[in-house]
């Protein structure tokens, strides 16, 4: 990765490079059908219509960042609070600067190496964005999403699009475009499907603002790699619901089944067939479950897992299962990000 070489002193480690190749090859997709109706999009966005469209994390519900109205939409169609800022979605490292005045040097670095890709970076907003898009802050975040549909539909358009996940507010994020008909239905104008997402579970959001860069989200690139780009330490967000990170209440990505989160597959096989009602475990893997237990099985890998989750929390729900028990993977990695969705969705429940 010549990128690599830019950003000058503990990038060229040949550890991170290879990590962030290997990233980037498994951040793309294997199908991609709907490059065709990206100009069917585009007149969509141009006349302040919402478009769906896919990224390596979750499928965005996207309007013109530059319209308030359309931006405005969004919320109404997701039920969202307006002070819930969202992520404007880019072409690239070069529109760092068009959207703030100053872009800090941690965000240059980060994105010059990880961007298309999973991480989204939050700095000061620059006056001409409307501050609807950003739930009134000062600040900004910004992505540029790593999948070929994504990446058509932002050169087409040539501006920035506001994209939260296409999901009404507080449930499970769309991985395919399915999904997002299921959960949205006609209140999106145009859907573009472009396969099922390869990351599985939202970006890693982290805050430029200052000296230090900090998580305000686990995502789909590791903190061990944001790290190794920056040769220093990066700190992580107090608890869920600080208020530097609006959007990431303590409880989010719901199914309608109570979830419970335990730590050992014995624990889960226990609390599922104790639990009334239709009960169901998901698992890092495979295993016998007590009769009446329905198993839904997610990769022992981590990246595997996040690839399957929210499918299989939205087959919970499919399966009408009133009681989830879940173990998470090994927590490191992307397993960060999943326990982190998955204590959020138990955190849901009444
Ligand atoms: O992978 C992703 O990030 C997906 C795809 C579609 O790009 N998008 C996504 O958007 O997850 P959303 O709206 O579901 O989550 C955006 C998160 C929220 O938690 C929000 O609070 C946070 O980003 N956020 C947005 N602007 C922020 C800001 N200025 N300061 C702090 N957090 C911000
Ligand atoms: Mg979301």
């Amino acid at each position: 990765m010549d990128v690599l070489g830019k950003g000058g002193r503990l990038l060229g480690t040949t550890g991170v490079q290879r990590r962030v190749r290997l990233l980037r090859q498994a951040w793309q997709p294997s199908v991609v059908d709907d490059r065709t109706h990206v100009l069917d999009a585009v007149a969509v966005l141009e006349r302040g219509g919402l478009v769906a469209f896919p990224t390596e994390t979750v499928y965005g519900l996207g309007a013109d960042a530059s319209d308030a109205e359309a931006v405005t939409r969004i919320f109404a169609v997701k039920g969202r609070p307006a002070d819930h800022p969202l992520i404007v979605h880019v072409a690239g490292t070069e529109d760092l600067g068009r959207y703030t005045e100053v872009v800090p040097a941690s965000a240059l670095r980060l994105t010059e190496t990880l961007w298309p890709g999973p991480l989204t970076v939050v700095v000061r907003r620059a006056d001409h964005v409307p501050p609807v898009v950003a739930g009134g802050r000062p600040t900004l975040a910004l992505r540029s999403p790593a999948h070929p549909v994504a990446e058509a539909l932002l050169e087409a358009f040539g501006r920035g699009i506001a994209a939260p996940s296409a999901n009404r507010f507080g449930r499970v994020s769309p991985t395919t475009a399915a999904d997002v008909r299921a959960d949205l239905g006609d209140d999106v104008d145009l859907v573009l499907d472009g396969g099922p997402c390869r990351v599985g579970v939202e970006s890693t959001i982290v805050d430029c603002t200052g000296d230090l860069v900090v998580v305000l989200r686990p995502g789909g690139v590791p903190v061990e790699v944001l790290e190794g780009v920056l040769g220093a330490p990066v700190g992580r967000q107090a608890g869920p619901g600080a208020p530097a990170a609006p959007g990431t209440l303590p409880s989010h990505y719901a199914p309608r089944a109570t979830v419970v989160v335990v730590l050992t597959v014995d624990e889960a096989l226990d609390r599922a067939a104790a639990g009334g009602g239709r009960a169901g475990v998901l698992l890092p893997g495979a295993a016998e479950v007590p009769e009446g237990v329905t198993l839904l099985v997610a990769d022992e890998d981590p990246d595997g897992y996040a690839r399957v989750l929210y499918a299989r929390l939205r087959q919970a729900d499919q399966l009408g299962l009133d009681l989830l028990v879940a173990v998470p993977p090994a927590a490191h990695g992307i397993g960060v990000a999943v326990a982190d969705r998955l204590q959020r969705a138990a955190n849901a429940t009444p």
